[in-house]
């Protein structure tokens, strides 16, 4: 059938087959099928809705848009999360860490905010020199290692849905459930991981203000993440009013740490601990509901889950290691001075511009004693692969020796 008839037999309550979603999604991302077309179309969804076999169809179309995360190396049932977005929405901050201390493996993507509501991206790079520009190797190993990584989506992922997405926009066309379900369930399929813990936000500050549009939402999305062999869970929560008490990107990285330290307010905890314990089931690794959250309390008060929470900070953050023990006997202060500049925090040209935010914080000093593999100094970078310079400058700045030498001088004279 040519685009025309199919749009036709959408606008007239129709049902399109897996194969001719496929090709409308084929011709759109390759220009054949243009923007009028597509436009008109999704309009005509928005007003007949899809069936589950379309909705699921279309899905399974984006996914094949682009690649796909292979999360196979790594160990255990992998859970993921995703939130459909609300105000003060810190969840993932707290949650990650928690349900990893648990020994959950969580290898998150995250996403940007969008509209009125906030995004984990934004409120993690609030804390400085924090990077989440991963390489799939990168996040991989360090979920293996410390059991969480959050890191943002791949430009190479779901094409399709940022093209889609950027059309929904501008024809208002955004809030149709069957094309978010798609959307949301797209990446969260693509992203690689066994299971899926949905919060499906609903009231003033989510994308769906009613209980009933918020449930047929998250029934489309669990029965998606199902009919795609990965087991699915919705928790529908309150957004009518902000999660927690602050709103805004370093604040609430702040009341998630408070949270994670066995304080914080009373919903946020109660929101983590309930997907939280949907995630452990999801795992295998607890046997009830009740067992879960019994476990991620005491995972809260006893400070398990912050050590988790900076961990994952220390790494996703460049830290220089000491290559061996013994005591700093010179730090070279040109070679410092010409790391921080190549961070971007002095000028090699004269037009170049300052970041303010990048730098390095030293840890050690000369005489200061230090061990194998702890931190000499941290590096505040922009990206990932400024980082991984910076830390190499760095350790070649530092010089380690036997014995510390003798105190030095810091005024050496005064001249009048
Ligand atoms: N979030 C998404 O990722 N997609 C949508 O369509 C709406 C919200």
């Amino acid at each position: 059938m040519r685009t025309y008839e199919l749009i036709q037999k959408k606008r007239d309550g129709g049902e399109l087959t897996a194969e001719e979603i496929e090709a409308l999604l084929k011709g759109y991302l390759s220009g054949e099928i243009p923007d009028y077309q597509m436009s008109a179309l999704l309009m005509a969804v928005f007003f007949r809705g899809m069936t589950a076999q379309e909705t699921t169809a279309l899905t399974m179309a984006m996914v094949r848009s682009g690649e796909t995360l292979d999360l196979r190396a790594i160990r255990g049932t992998k859970v993921d999360k995703h939130s459909t977005g609300g105000v003060g929405d810190k969840t993932s901050l707290v949650l990650i860490p928690l349900v990893a201390a648990a020994g959950v493996p969580v290898a998150k993507l995250s996403g940007r905010g969008l509209g009125h509501t906030g995004g984990t991206l934004d409120k993690l790079e609030s804390i400085p020199g924090f990077t989440t520009e991963l390489s799939a190797e990168a996040f991989v190993s360090q979920v293996n290692r410390i059991g969480c990584a959050i890191a943002g989506q791949a430009a190479d992922l779901v094409p399709a849905d940022k093209k889609l997405y950027a059309l929904r926009d501008v024809t208002a066309t955004v809030d149709s459930i069957p094309l978010i379900a798609a959307s949301v369930m797209s990446k969260k399929i693509a992203a690689g991981s066994d299971a899926i813990v949905l919060d499906v936000k609903t009231g003033s500050g989510a994308f769906m203000k009613t209980l009933d549009g918020s449930r047929n939402l998250a029934k489309t999305m669990v029965a998606i993440g199902n009919a795609a062999g990965r087991r699915t869970v919705a928790v529908i929560s309150d957004m009518a009013q902000p999660l927690g008490m602050t709103v805004g990107n370093a604040l609430e990285v702040r009341e998630a740490i408070e949270t994670l330290r066995d304080g914080g307010p009373d919903d946020l905890r109660e929101l983590c601990v309930t997907l939280g314990a949907q995630m452990l089931v999801l795992a295998g690794i607890a046997v009830s509901e009740e067992d879960a959250k019994a476990r991620l309390e005491r995972l809260l008060s006893d400070g398990e889950a912050r050590a988790k929470f900076r961990e994952m900070v220390r790494a996703q953050k460049g830290e220089a290691p000491a290559p061996s023990s013994g005591v700093v006997v010179a730090i070279d202060a040109e070679r410092i001075g010409l790391a921080a500049m190549a961070l971007g925090a002095g000028r090699a040209k004269k037009d170049d511009v300052i970041d303010p935010a990048v730098g390095i914080v030293l840890r050690k000093k000369v005489r200061d004693a230090v061990r194998e593999g702890e931190v000499l100094a941290a590096v505040h970078a922009a990206d990932r692969r400024r980082a991984g310079e910076a830390v190499a400058r760095v350790q070649a700045a530092y010089a380690i020796g036997r014995s510390a030498p003798p105190a030095g001088t810091l005024i050496h004279e005064i001249v009048t």
